[in-house]
């Protein structure tokens, strides 16, 4: 008889007596572990010596790089679907705004699920910069070697990825500084409308917004060839989507502050 069978044989005989039930249990998961012991370490570590050879590999690092990026765009998208709520209720006639009920909502959610979201978002971000630096290195490093001329076929978006990153960053930093930190949910209208009062919080909001535009035309682009979608024949229009996609998103954003400076929220 097998280790394992007489391993059933003894918890049905402990089942029978009872009381001997969770020692049972308990010796059967030790001798199941003990049992399977080699084959799971084996398992863990084809799995983790794949992992680091894919993140190492530069494809798998321009794989993670163009996923985490598409994991960002879908945040966008569903940001902006919530910014788009301010434009619903009439707070000037007394209806309250439905960006406040939004916010509200997002905030009564369980503490646990809103700090989950928030340290899934920042753990994407952190390895979607770090990544991309990394390959930036490595191609400037490159480049140095086998020096050849010209940047024929890069766009300004292109070329300025690092730089519009940076912006997008610390943008980033002040967005959550003034809207999540010192935010009220319960008044996030009036919140956004007081900030955009001002030309220069409007004008900066704006020059981020544009160079988000330029990182995202870029970044999906790169999506998609990354991924292996883009062939010489469709390349146009991922080229035509991109850029339509970074219009609708980024003119979105923009037109809240320019709805508060022309006096259309107030
Ligand atoms: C006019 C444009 C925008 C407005 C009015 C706006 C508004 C807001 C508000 C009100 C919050 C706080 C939500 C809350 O915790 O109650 C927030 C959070 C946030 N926004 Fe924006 N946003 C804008 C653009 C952007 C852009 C362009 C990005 C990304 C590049 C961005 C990324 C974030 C992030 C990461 C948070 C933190 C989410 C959290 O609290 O967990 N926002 N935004």
């Amino acid at each position: 008889m097998r280790p394992l069978q007489s391993c059933w044989l003894c918890l049905l005989f402990c089942c029978c007596s009872r009381k001997n039930l969770v020692f049972g249990a308990c010796f059967f998961g030790v001798f199941a572990v003990e049992y399977f012991r080699k084959d799971v370490i084996a398992i863990m570590n084809d799995i983790i010596t794949t992992a680091c050879k894919f993140v190492t590999s530069s494809i798998g690092r321009k794989i993670l790089v163009a996923l985490t990026g598409a994991c960002l765009l879908l945040f966008l998208v569903g940001h902006l679907a919530g910014n788009m709520t301010i434009y619903g209720g009439d707070p000037g006639n007394g209806v309250p705004s439905w960006i406040d009920a939004y916010a509200t909502g997002l905030h009564t959610m369980p503490a646990w699920l809103l700090w989950a979201i928030r340290l899934g978002l920042a753990a994407i971000l952190l390895i979607h910069v770090v990544l991309t630096l990394a390959l930036k290195i490595e191609n400037v490093n490159a480049r140095t070697q086998y020096q050849k001329e010209g940047t024929l076929k890069a766009t300004l978006s292109s070329r300025t990825m690092v730089l519009t990153g940076i912006m997008i960053f610390c943008f980033l930093v002040f967005h959550l500084w003034q809207l999540t930190v010192n935010g009220d949910p319960a008044n996030c209208y009036q919140h956004i409308v007081d900030a955009f009062t001002s030309p220069i919080c409007s004008g900066f909001y704006i020059l981020a917004i544009c160079c988000l535009f330029m990182h995202v035309r870029h970044g999906l682009q790169s999506v998609f060839q990354t991924l292996g979608l883009s062939t010489r024949k469709v390349r146009p229009l991922y080229n035509i989507i991109a850029v339509l996609f970074g219009l609708v998103v980024c003119g979105a954003f923009i037109s809240i502050p320019v709805a508060v400076l022309c006096g259309i929220l107030k």
